[in-house]
């Protein structure tokens, strides 16, 4: 393979993870290994890197290679890398001052590139979203949830209304709230659905305060959103939304890995396949609807829109990226919602979309490993004897 670093040596990519007493390190152990494996087609050395031992001094750094024969971890000092692709894999981990601190070093590095710095929040990616034309007409109306006036007002316009924890996932804490009309009864009513395990419990309240002293209790101290309910389209009565994986390519621009589609369980307000959703083809789903020339331009427009989503993200939150996965959701009109988004994915099951997965990660750290490297932010004087140092330090 022909690559020309600019400091000519193999490109090497760590893939930033958490590490606790009782394993070596956290994080999806198998994806971290199939990367390893890719990097070895591409000639892309990959290691794993935790944040108790992180440390970046001159050319090397502490990380984990895995042998394949032996099927063991080993920990040595490794060439420093010119790449590293975050996969913390929770929000607590993240927001520990001593992980924050690794964190901001990796961002700050001026021979590292580091991509998806954090996990995103449903409030703040509507109000990215929100911010430009070319999105604002995907998303749901959401608000912050703080008063039972935020309910109150929604409920008005929208007859269901989705609740989600910000930092939510997995369906943890969704709630959905439905305006019922019953016959012979003036009074408006409410149904309040909770999602649990695999079922959602539902209850009914005649009045708004009694709903809100209901919902307070669910929410706990968590933040919640809440956002106006799309009637997704459905396959045999059980509603499906659309994974889109989105990711950056050997040239660094946003492409489509692959689209999948989780169909709802029977008795479930998500699509959460630890929830009782399981995973289809998004042809089948949408030619059962569509039809065949219909499918194939909400399959189209979805792509499209996930594409314009995910580079109105990176703009917003003025960081790096590389990859992301997204929830769209389909109405019964063919329309495209978006739902959510994920800076760390979950692994795609999908054998093609995981394989292309694999594949445009290493081709992205190969591009990015063959980028300039930052110019320090520093001031001019600063930058000058900077540069003096750099210029004698420059094996890595
Ligand atoms: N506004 C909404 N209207 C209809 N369904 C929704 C809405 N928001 C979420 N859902 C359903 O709930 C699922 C989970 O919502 P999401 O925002 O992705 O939260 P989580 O982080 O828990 O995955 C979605 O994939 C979709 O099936
Ligand atoms: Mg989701």
């Amino acid at each position: 393979m022909d690559i020309e670093l600019h400091e000519n040596q193999r490109p090497t990519m760590a893939i930033l993870t958490y590490a606790d007493q009782k394993r070596v390190f956290r994080g999806n152990q198998e994806n971290f290994i199939d990367l390893i494996h890719t990097g070895e087609e591409y000639g892309v050395l990959v290691y794993v890197m935790t944040t108790a031992e992180f440390k970046l001094m001159g050319n090397q750094a502490i990380g984990y290679t895995y042998n394949s024969q032996t099927n063991k971890w080993r920990k040595e000092l490794l060439p420093l890398p010119h790449v590293i692709y975050n996969r913390i894999p929770f929000r607590k981990y993240e927001l520990l001052p001593e992980v924050q601190q690794v964190l901001q070093a990796c961002i700050k590095h001026r021979k590292i590139r580091f991509f998806n710095p954090t996990f995103f929040n449903k409030w703040t990616l509507f109000e990215w979203l929100n911010k430009s034309k070319n999105t604002q007409s995907l998303i749901p109306a959401t608000q912050k949830l703080t008063t039972n006036a935020d309910l109150e007002s929604l409920l008005l316009k929208h007859p269901n209304l989705y609740l989600k924890p910000i930092r939510g996932k997995a369906g943890k804490g969704i709630m959905k709230v439905s305006r019922i009309y019953e016959k012979n009864a003036k009074a408006r009513r409410y149904e309040l659905s909770v999602q649990d395990k695999t079922k959602s419990h539902i209850s009914r309240y005649s009045n708004i305060p009694q709903l809100w002293n209901q919902i307070r209790e669910m929410m706990g101290s968590q933040d919640y959103i809440i956002q106006q309910g799309i009637t997704l389209a459905n396959y045999k009565q059980r509603p499906y939304d659309l994974r889109v994986l989105v990711q950056k390519n050997s040239k660094g621009r946003w492409t489509i890995a692959g689209v999948g589609a989780r169909l709802a369980g029977k008795m479930s307000i998500t699509t959460h396949v630890p929830r009782g959703g399981s995973i289809d083809d998004p042809v089948k789903l949408l030619e059962s609807g569509f039809g065949p020339a219909g499918s194939k331009k909400i399959l189209n427009r979805a792509k499209k829109s996930a594409l314009i989503i995910a580079k109105q993200i990176e703009r917003a939150s003025q960081s790096m990226l590389g990859e992301m996965s997204m929830d769209l959701g389909v109405d019964n009109n063919g329309q495209i919602w978006f739902f959510e988004a994920n800076s760390k994915p979950m692994k795609f099951d999908e054998p093609h979309i995981r394989k292309k997965s694999l594949d445009n990660l290493i081709q992205y750290s190969i591009h990015l490993a063959k980028q300039p490297t930052k110019a320090p932010r520093l001031s001019s004087g600063a930058v000058k004897r900077n540069a003096a140092k750099d210029s004698t330090s420059k094996a890595r």
